[in-house]
């Protein structure tokens, strides 16, 4: 199995670190990395790992340059694509089909391909322009996940509230993540 994951600007690489963490774990994963500039920004400022060291959790990494790349086109076929986490801007981009980098370009081909493209959508406030992409994204079939906090499961650490979202992403590919607490009623 393959999947693609896209890192953009938003805040959040931890959550990006955590999703390669777990995808690392599955059996058989095939894991593409692509990372925006942007990305490459926030990276510096909110995580203390560094940049080779979190490519390095990715099967193969592809610059943000390079649309040669195999994710590039429908033909290399893939389960889907998810940006964690995916910036205003990305979202713009996805939602205009202005695929001007490779990040964009393979969420392209994933909306084109009617594959599982999964936006962990990230601002504080949302303007009416961020409210209105993500719903044209989602009416284009993407699968809006905002890092939305949540106390059902009792979280008691950061990484406790991060285990949960990613677990909720990795559902949307029906995968199993063990640190994920499903909810078992009240
Ligand atoms: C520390 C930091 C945090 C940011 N957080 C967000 C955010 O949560 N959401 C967002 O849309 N943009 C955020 N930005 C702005 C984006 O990084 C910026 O718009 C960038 O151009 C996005 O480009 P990209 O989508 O190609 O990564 C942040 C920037 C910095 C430096």
């Amino acid at each position: 199995m393959r999947i693609i994951v896209g890192i953009s600007g938003a805040s959040g690489t931890i959550l990006a670190k955590k999703m390669l963490l777990s995808l690392k774990m599955i059996p058989e994963m095939e894991t593409h990395l692509v990372m925006s500039n942007g990305a490459d920004e926030t990276l510096g400022l909110e995580l203390d790992t560094p940049r080779e060291e979190l490519i390095s959790l990715a099967d193969e990494f592809h610059p943000i340059e390079d649309i040669t790349a195999n994710i590039a086109s429908g033909s290399f076929r893939t389960a889907g694509m998810v940006v964690i986490p995916c910036s205003m801007k990305t979202l713009a981009g996805i939602v205009q089909g202005y695929s001007d980098n490779l990040l964009l370009r393979a969420a392209d081909v994933c909306i084109k391909e009617r594959r599982k493209l999964v936006l962990v959508a990230r601002e504080m406030p949302l303007s009416s322009i961020h409210l209105e992409n993500m719903l044209k994204a989602s009416q284009f079939g993407a699968i809006i996940m905002p890092p939305m906090l949540t106390f059902y499961n009792h979280p008691e650490t950061i990484d406790d509230l991060v285990n949960h979202l990613i677990g909720k992403v990795l559902m949307q590919f029906d995968l199993d993540f063990e640190s994920f607490r499903p909810w078992r009623g009240g």
